[in-house]
């Protein structure tokens, strides 16, 4: 397929004004979001939401097309406010036991470092597997992997680094011996690919505001249909009950709880960022999985280019696994927060992480982007 990623480009209102490279912060909203969003609040007072259970037809089909995009069921997939929602689901329904292990690796995203340390608090133990240098490996992270050990949390791409572990592998190995995995997408999905029947977790999740172009506040999960037959939801509403949808009868007594995912998702949903979700989605589905992987990989080649032609070391350039659209580059002498504020003031946005300025560009992003990136690093004040 041939997209023409000019056009594109006219989607996202925020490039008129900015070059954006800051999707692993925020994800820019599409202008098919904003006007799904818009469509949806106007239909509530037009049909003085007499419609509602129709929201819900509405909203499997946004189901349909998030499992589409990771190779799951529909069944499979569960509407998240964040992913530390599904991040509890997972941790809770494990019930833990004093003397239980709980693996991360250094440096994971707060969400999985913390719930570790809780749980270590209850009389697990958590396990931060060493990066030396910043580097994985597969032999170190198997071998803290013991009799013990029940929960291994993870993200697909490291927030601050772009770190990247082999996730196919590390699923394959923790399938094999009972391990639970939870594997947090948030970070890459939407840029790059990920297939739920190759990668072996129990359950992904994404929160949608930053590859996946939502507003924040929306996301998904996947729970594996083996893991829905053990993993009790922790919340239970109106829609606990297989027969929610007659709503003009809603007491069932004991809830029959559905099979499907959505048992997890408690009460009434977040419309606005369903409807937004899914106009995304069906943007991604059309242009392609692959194609959009192709050419953030495109951009990402470009944007190291341009890093380096202004005398970054890249993180990547020196460890292996760091290959994903997170470029951590640190300037030597240069202090990365200083740099961010002052690229922004010329209109450059990126993030500073760790004392590395951080650029991660999306399929919107265009060379020209990555020139002005270059332009602003070269004609900048000594640090
Ligand atoms: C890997 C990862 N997961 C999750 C989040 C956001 O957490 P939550 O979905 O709980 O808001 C971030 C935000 O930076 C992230 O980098």
């Amino acid at each position: 397929m041939n997209i023409e990623w000019g056009n594109v480009r006219e989607q996202f209102p925020v490039l008129q004004e900015w070059v954006y490279l800051n999707s692993a912060s925020f994800g820019p909203l599409p202008r098919c979001a904003l006007e799904a969003m818009e469509r949806h609040n106007r239909r509530r007072d037009e049909q003085a939401c007499v419609d509602f259970v129709s929201w819900f037809d509405d909203a499997d089909r946004v189901r349909e097309m998030a499992a589409a995009l990771i190779g799951a069921a529909p069944a499979d997939i569960a509407f998240i406010p964040n992913t530390a929602t599904a991040l509890g689901w997972m941790v809770q329904g494990l019930k833990l036991k004093p003397g239980d292990r709980v693996v991360a690796l250094e440096d994971e995203f707060p969400n999985n470092t913390y719930f570790g340390h809780v749980l270590a608090r209850r009389g697990a133990e958590f396990v931060e597997v060493p990066l030396e240098g910043g580097e994985f490996s597969l032999d170190r992270f198997c071998a803290a992997i013991d009799a013990r050990t029940r929960l291994v949390l993870m993200s697909a791409v490291n927030y601050s680094t772009g770190l990247r572990p082999p996730v196919e592998e590390i699923g394959d190995y923790l399938r094999r011996r009972g391990v639970g995995f939870y594997l947090d997408a948030t970070q890459g999905l939407g840029a790059l690919r990920l297939d739920v029947s190759r990668v072996q977790a129990d359950v992904v999740a994404a929160h949608g505001y930053k590859w996946l172009l939502t507003p924040a506040g929306i996301g998904f999960a996947y729970v594996r249909p083996e893991v829905r037959e053990w993993l009790e939801p922790c919340v239970y509403s109106w829609r606990s009950h297989k027969d929610w949808r007659q709503v003009d009868v809603l007491h069932h007594g004991p809830p029959e709880l559905p099979a499907e995912a959505q048992k997890y998702e408690g009460g009434l949903q977040n419309f606005p960022g369903i409807y937004a979700m899914g106009a995304v989605l069906e943007m991604m589905l059309e242009l392609g999985p692959a194609e959009i992987e192709k050419r953030v990989k495109e951009l990402g080649e470009c944007c190291r280019e341009v890093l380096r032609k202004a005398g970054a070391r890249l993180l990547c350039d020196r460890l292996s696994y760091y290959d994903s659209p997170i470029l951590a580059a640190e300037f030597p002498g240069a202090d990365a927060s200083r740099l961010a504020v002052e690229l922004r003031k010329q209109k450059v946005v990126v993030a500073a992480r760790h004392g590395y300025l951080r650029v991660s560009p999306h399929f919107f992003n265009s060379e020209e982007d990555l020139e002005r990136l270059g332009a602003a690093l070269t004609g900048r004040s000594s640090p």
